[in-house]
């Protein structure tokens, strides 16, 4: 969840939503993300909506933050009150550093959304981890409450890279915590890198996958290194203490990566996600990618309800203020037109390895599709039987060729 949230009009107090948007919730697939903003100390890299204890001060701590959040869940069942979706299929609690609440804390909620809406007899329950803040008592405890999958940020293998990131932990340190994961009970497990790091060499990324490889999870997600605005690390690289990363870099590495993974059972089921077989996909974000609904709790978070998607106020004081006061936490909302559904399905689909049926393409971007399957950057048979596919090329210039697909 990026730090800056865009703008949009008002979110009414009790955070009710048109009748239109309720219609047939529970229809479309429904999810629950939990948003946890707290983290020990912030990665130079990161810009996400999350805080550590010094940057908190008084008013929202940690130890209140469950019930906070399951006050939010109060108000929800309350605006989805008459159109109850029928089950939760997927759970994601994220960070900031979801572990740096007790376990015990994370089950509560967990069991909250259970009691509310329940939970689907196969539900993906993810939590997001910090490799340090987990431990093989903590796992068993999450198992045992419920969670069925746990997403590790490894980032890399070589210490020199962990180190220009801000990481807190050492190198092997996510390895070993996926394995602990793996003995508490869970099958699904995924490691998350990042690549292009300034100083990270090609043998250092080789030396990452080798190393997720051998982990023996069923999930991994390969991120470029994003400079965002306003962190310490952009301010390195204006400084010009650190090198910018270089596009044809991230390029290289993305090859290796899918070469890596594809050669040791893994297949992209998305452009930066991989997994061993179908039942390893994170069914939660092909919920976002697909249009599905899901209603986000906590400061910060993104909700999607039937064409009407809003966000929460920013900072954990001005969020548990809002709901002490029995206010919605909304900050504001906007009603997606036909227009704006459009270009977001055409940018979340073309990601997918599913891709996109050409029938959803007005002409010019049916003539963009044409153009880019010139070009090598659509796969010709899924093509010839009306489909926009990525191929491996296509994949690296995926922005470029979703702008050709557009109107
Ligand atoms: C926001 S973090 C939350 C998980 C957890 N706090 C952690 O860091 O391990 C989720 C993932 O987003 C990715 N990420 C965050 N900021 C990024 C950036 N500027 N560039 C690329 N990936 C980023 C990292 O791979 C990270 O593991
Ligand atoms: S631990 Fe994760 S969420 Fe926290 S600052 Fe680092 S990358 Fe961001």
């Amino acid at each position: 969840m990026p730090g800056v949230l865009p703008e949009g009009e008002t979110v009414p107090a009790d955070g009710s939503l048109p009748a239109t948007a309720l219609h047939a919730v529970g229809s479309r697939g429904f999810g629950v993300y939990v948003h946890v903003p707290f983290c020990a100390s912030r990665c130079g890299y990161c810009d996400f909506n999350t805080y550590t204890a010094a940057e908190l001060g008084g008013g929202a701590d940690r130890e209140s933050y469950a019930d906070t959040v399951l006050a939010e869940l109060a108000l929800a069942a309350r605006v989805l009150g008459d159109a109850p979706p029928p089950r939760v299929d997927t759970v994601f609690v994220g960070g900031g550093t979801p572990t740096l609440l007790p376990a015990d804390d994370l089950a509560r909620i967990l069991d909250g959304i259970d009691r509310t809406w329940g939970l689907a007899a196969d539900a993906e329950v993810t939590t997001e981890a910090n490799p340090e803040s987990v431990t093989p008592g903590s796992l068993r405890a999450l198992r045992a409450a419920g969670y069925t999958r746990v997403s590790l940020g490894m980032q890399s293998a070589a210490p020199g890279v962990l180190a220009v990131l801000d990481r807190r932990h050492s190198a092997g340190r996510a390895v070993a915590a996926a394995g602990e994961a793996r003995d508490a009970g869970f099958d699904h497990v995924n490691l998350d890198l990042i690549y292009g790091t300034p100083g990270e060499s090609a043998a250092d990324f080789a030396a990452s996958l080798a190393q997720v490889v051998a982990a023996g999870v069923d999930h991994v997600s390969a991120y470029a290194l994003i400079v965002e605005d306003g962190t310490r690390l952009a301010a390195r690289m204006r400084r010009g203490e650190l090198p910018y990363p270089s596009d044809d870099v991230a390029a290289d590495r993305y090859l290796a990566a899918e070469a890596t993974l594809d050669a040791a059972g893994f297949s992209w089921y998305e452009v930066s996600n991989w997994s061993r077989g179908e039942a390893a996909r994170c069914r939660h974000n092909l919920l976002y990618w697909t249009g599905a609904d899901w209603w986000g709790l906590g400061p910060g978070a993104h909700s999607h309800v039937g064409g009407v998607r809003w966000w929460n106020v920013k900072h954990p004081t001005a969020y548990a203020k809002r709901l002490a006061a029995g206010e919605s936490p909304g900050l504001a909302r906007e009603i997606l037109t036909a227009g704006e559904a459009h270009t977001e399905d055409v940018m979340l689909r073309l990601r997918l390895a599913s891709g996109l049926p050409l029938a959803a393409l007005d002409p010019a971007g049916a003539a963009g599709a044409r153009r880019a399957l010139a070009d090598g950057l659509l796969e010709p048979a899924r093509y010839a039987a009306g489909r926009a596919v990525l191929t491996l090329r296509g994949r690296l210039l995926a922005d470029a060729v979703v702008r050709d697909l557009l109107p």
